[in-house]
């Protein structure tokens, strides 16, 4: 995980690399540091805990100088602290770095580094790197040819940034593993983990590959391959705005997502449909449809909330498009020496399309010969550009570390792709028609349940002492209580469970007292009466009841407790609008208890490490 930014140009780079590592937050926030050349010195101004606070130190300090670099950093080698806080300088002074990732043999490297005089300060893998290419440096120093010479001795992963006191013209880069993208200006030039860091200055960026490493100047930029090959990479115009990557009013970026939703849904289905038709019209899989609907088995992969939305997805394949399909925690898969063959399709869901999992659970699957195919939110990101053909999800940045928009627009799309195949096999035109139709109208039943956001709060506060909760839902419901309880545990450290509602008497049950609530998602569905069986079971054991049910449903009021009511739409979109309550109740909850929504303890929103 991690972020990194960094900035050549005309300007003060200390506020501009302040506000780029805000942006990148949600990569990593317990420490943070800026390396900045200042009148030809070399400084280096760290703090642990948020940008926030290395905010107040840098200008307590006054830091100042036209090139610099940045880092927030969520730690895998060595305890969050100042020390271990990036930049980190090499033993010299000369030189310094930022990493975002992890150098496999930096124990190999540091002792090759102490045999010859190096000490080291930190408990950082980064250090070891530093070290070796100020090594490299000894002599009559080129940055860019030391960097390169070291990182061919590194195993692992790395976005990484470097300033040498000698050669202050220059910001070397390079990646393996961890994003890293260069943004173009006006004599100035920038690079970042991801364009949200630099969106407000410049919309034309260059987004580097695995093994590539280069320079920028303020007016200049320079890509190679490691092995030394001149590359001419193409220049991307981002579309992106501003207002989409701030709180826009919200207090939180979760709140503003979760509210946000009808028009990210609008987003994600604009001009996909063609009702008289009754089909979907997914640009990105075209020349691809024939393969997918032919596909002997579709496996989903994918970690975390988007895992989710692959349940979701096996339930809709399956059930209307008649396809067998398989969920794989991605982290399994890319382990797991699994059975794939060329007439599988794979297809990755990926919020960030950074997630190191599964762009190596991707790698895997392509390696065997299967068409691989991505869901995924962040336009050109590593996922997106890996793999064979895809869908993008258009959310827009999603900012809160509790994933809430991408979510339901990942459904969104599943559902899309599920018209597709349908049409292609069984499905009459009407009926596609039908789905249609609900889909166009799903953006307006969103609204109504977001209308009822002030008694969603006030039903949160009842349950907002609970030590641990049980969520229950069946069918396509199932994977909606997986993501309600997951919400929870993130952000408002509740334990919470999610469990298929008729395993409930397999185990959980024994939990069930008047201390622990459990949430049905009780849509009337074909097993909508089984559901009621639950309830009961769980009120003739005291337990607390929310139910989230349909609006006129008037039964399952004398049951529960308390009752959420979702409009209905068609079955397959269900789980879209079911959600909704859950990640309500999930902020409210955590904003009562005091806590940090948007940046919950111990979480990153993209997860660039095993
Ligand atoms: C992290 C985030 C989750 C996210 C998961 C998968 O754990 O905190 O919100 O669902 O990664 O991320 P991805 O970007 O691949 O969807």
């Amino acid at each position: 995980m991690c972020g990194i930014v960094g900035y050549i140009g005309d300007k003060n780079s200390a506020p501009i690399l302040i506000n780029g590592l805000k942006r990148l937050e949600y990569r990593g926030y317990d420490s943070a540091g800026l390396g900045i050349i200042e009148e030809g010195t070399p400084r280096i101004v760290k703090a642990k805990g948020k940008v926030s606070v290395l905010e107040n130190k840098v200008d307590s300090d006054g830091l100042h100088g036209e090139v610099g670099i940045g880092h927030t950093r969520w730690a895998t080698h060595g305890i969050p602290n100042e020390i271990n806080a990036h930049p980190h300088f090499s033993m010299s002074g000369k030189i310094m770095l930022v990493h975002n990732g992890i150098i496999e043999n930096y124990s190999v490297l540091k002792e090759f580094l102490i045999s010859k005089g190096y000490e080291f300060v930190s408990e950082t893998d980064t250090e070891a790197l530093v070290n070796l290419i100020d090594y490299y440096c000894k002599e009559e120093c080129d940055l860019f040819e030391a960097v390169r010479k070291a990182l061919l001795k590194v195993d692992g992963t790395y976005g990484i940034a470097v300033l040498s006191k000698d050669e202050p013209d220059k910001i070397v880069i390079a990646k393996n593993g961890s994003p890293l993208v260069i943004g173009l200006g006006e004599k100035e030039n920038y690079i970042a983990s991801d364009v949200n860091a630099i969106v407000e200055y410049t919309k034309r960026v260059i987004y580097l590959e695995d093994k590539e490493i280069g320079y920028i100047t303020s007016n200049d930029y320079l890509i190679k391959t490691l092995d030394n090959h001149k590359l001419n990479k193409e220049v991307n115009e981002i579309d992106m705005d501003i207002d989409e990557i701030t709180k826009s009013g919200y207090d939180h970026f979760m709140l503003k997502e979760i509210m946000e939703q009808p028009e990210s849904l609008r987003n994600t289905m604009r001009g996909r449909t063609v009702l008289s038709e009754g089909i979907a019209k997914l640009g990105g899989l075209i020349g691809y449809e024939e393969r997918l609907a032919n596909s002997k088995r579709i496996i989903i992969s994918a970690c975390g909330t988007s895992w989710h939305a692959a349940l979701v997805g096996e339930y809709l394949f399956e059930n209307y498009a008649g396809i067998p399909v398989e969920v794989e925690y991605a982290s399994e898969f890319r382990y797991r020496n699994p059975i794939i063959d060329k007439d599988d399709t794979v297809i990755f869901i990926s919020q960030s399309g950074e997630t190191a999992d599964t762009l190596a659970a991707l790698k895997e699957a392509k390696r065997k010969g299967a068409l691989v195919l991505g869901i995924v939110n962040v336009v050109g990101s590593s996922i997106a550009r890996a793999s064979d053909a895809g869908v993008y999800i258009h959310a827009g940045p999603e900012i809160g570390v509790a994933s809430t928009k991408a979510f339901t627009s990942q459904i969104m799309v599943l559902s899309l792709i599920t018209l597709l195949l349908a049409r292609m096999k069984n499905m009459s035109v009407v009926q596609g028609q039908e789905i249609i139709k609900a889909i166009e109208a799903l953006p307006e039943k969103v609204e109504e349940i977001l209308k009822h956001n002030e008694l969603i709060k006030s039903v949160s506060a009842h349950f907002a002492d609970a030590k641990n909760f049980l969520y229950l839902g069946r069918g396509i419901h199932f994977p909606v209580a997986l993501e309600g309880a997951l919400k929870l545990k993130e952000i408002s450290y509740i334990h919470a469970e999610g469990y298929p509602a008729a395993e409930m008497k397999h185990g959980p049950i024994a939990l069930i007292d008047e201390n622990m609530p459990t949430v049905f998602i009780a849509p009337q569905d074909a097993v909508y009466e089984k559901v009621l069986g639950n309830i009961e079971e769980v009120k003739a054991r005291d337990g607390k009841v929310l139910a989230i049910a349909d609006e006129n449903d008037t039964k399952i009021e004398t049951l529960a407790d308390y009752t959420l009511k979702i409009p209905r739409t068609h079955e397959m979109l269900m789980p879209i609008l079911t959600v909704i309550p859950l990640q309500l109740m999930a902020y409210h909850i955590a904003v009562m208890k005091g806590l940090n929504v948007d940046q919950p303890r111990n979480l990153a929103k993209s997860v660039t490490v095993e």
